[in-house]
């Protein structure tokens, strides 16, 4: 008989998005006439940038001729995406990463999730707390020890750095859920601690394109050190509205190990690249030559310009949950509003009311993690007129005015 990854057992029943889409679902079964605002799950709202349009429609003439037909690329990415990534988001930042470090995906949820196959069940893994919940959800699927590091408002949803050794790290800046952000300063302590400790960090910068603050760092390899110990995972999602076209990629640099149980150190780089090149067969050839064209002049701006546009909504949305009488974080360099419950209300049940009340969906901030309950969350992935309706519906649920 067959047996099971006994960590799958100790998952919550539904994955977070999954149960907040049930409720809004059962609402709406309810009351079939309710114009619900989502403003829950991170899930752009925008048309793609033109040249991405265009992209694809070249990409499908491609597809249809039998002299330029494309099947099977590399495992890794086509060349011609992975310079272009290389050049545009390294190079113009004075940051090394060559081609061969750059694995393009379906998207970095994947990834992420994916690169626990890399580590053995007896790592110590070290995850923020709130967090995104693929990182905890797929070690506790491996049964992996899991050391919480809590980020509240004390402690600028940072997190203070472990006094004891941590095998793996996941960070997350601009940072998901909370839209808090990491100083150069922050980052270089993580690193350093990761090389003092022999640890690894796995950096989630998916919303990088999100940091308006110049000083912010956009990738961990603008710190000394840090090619030698982190990983760093991008995606187009949210940069470009690629939600559905699902392309994104990770960093992989050749300098990085980890230890075989006889003590001998594995190359990451090969490992991932073997991994990959058993279990994956390369991201659509459509989505990359999609995501090849925010590399050029007018694809780079105009996914900028969406970005300001999300930009803008998030402050919306912060100063609407302010004058609401919320105390809310985020929304400047991030797409996620982070704001506290109102008279200690926990999150799900705070969930339920607003669905009610003002047919807003939000997520509850107890979704992910502890240190998330009595707080909740706010997308800006939608537009001026619908954010406004949604505060003003939030302000009116709250102060019945
Ligand atoms: C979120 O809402 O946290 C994100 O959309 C989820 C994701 O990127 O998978």
């Amino acid at each position: 008989m067959p047996t099971i990854k006994e960590g799958f057992r100790h998952l919550e029943h539904r994955y977070l998005f999954q149960e907040t889409a049930r409720r809004a679902a059962a609402y709406r079964a309810a009351h079939p006439g309710a114009a619900l605002i989502p403003l829950g799950i991170g899930d752009v709202t925008r048309p793609l940038a033109p040249a991405v349009i265009q992209a694809l429609h070249e990409a499908a003439e491609d597809l249809s001729s039998p002299d330029r037909f494309v099947g099977y690329g590399p495992e890794q990415g086509h060349l011609w995406l992975r310079e272009a990534i290389v050049r545009g988001d390294y190079e113009a930042r004075g940051i090394r990463v060559e081609p061969d470090e750059i694995f393009v995906n379906d998207g970095a949820k994947s990834d992420l999730g994916n690169i626990s196959d890399l580590f053995s069940g007896d790592n110590r893994v070290g995850i923020t707390d709130p967090v995104y919940p693929v990182y905890l959800d797929t070690n506790i699927i491996d049964s992996r020890q899991v050391h919480f590091i809590p980020c509240t408002e004390g402690n600028g949803f940072t997190g203070d750095i472990p006094d004891e050794p941590l095998d793996l790290v996941y960070l997350c800046y601009p940072n998901n859920p909370t839209g808090a952000v990491i100083t150069r300063e922050k980052l270089a302590a993580w690193v350093r601690y990761a090389l003092e400790n022999d640890a690894l960090i796995l950096y989630d910068s998916a919303y990088e394109a999100f940091i308006r603050d110049p000083e912010l760092p956009h990738s961990i390899y603008e710190i000394e050190g840090a090619r030698n110990c982190a990983l760093e995972f991008r995606s187009f999602s949210k940069t470009a509205g690629f939600t559905g076209v699902r392309c994104g990629y990770t960093v992989v640099p050749k300098e990085l190990t980890a230890r075989g149980q006889d003590g001998e150190r594995i190359n990451l780089n090969w490992m991932w690249d073997r991994r990959q090149g058993c279990k994956f067969n390369g991201a659509s050839y459509l989505s990359q030559r999609a995501a090849l064209a925010l590399y050029t002049e007018e694809g780079r701006a105009q996914a900028r310009e969406s970005v300001q546009a999300y930009l803008d909504t998030a402050m919306l949305i912060r100063q609407g949950l302010e004058r609401a009488g919320l105390k809310a974080f985020g929304g400047e360099n991030a797409p996620y509003v982070w704001a506290k419950t109102p008279d200690g209300m926990d999150s799900w049940a705070f969930f339920d009311f607003l669905l009610r009340e003002a047919e807003v969906i939000v997520t509850p901030g107890s979704g992910f993690g502890r240190n998330g309950e009595g707080w909740f969350r706010l997308t800006s992935f939608t537009d001026r007129e619908r954010t406004a309706e949604a505060m003003d519906r939030i302000q009116h649920c709250l102060h019945g005015h």
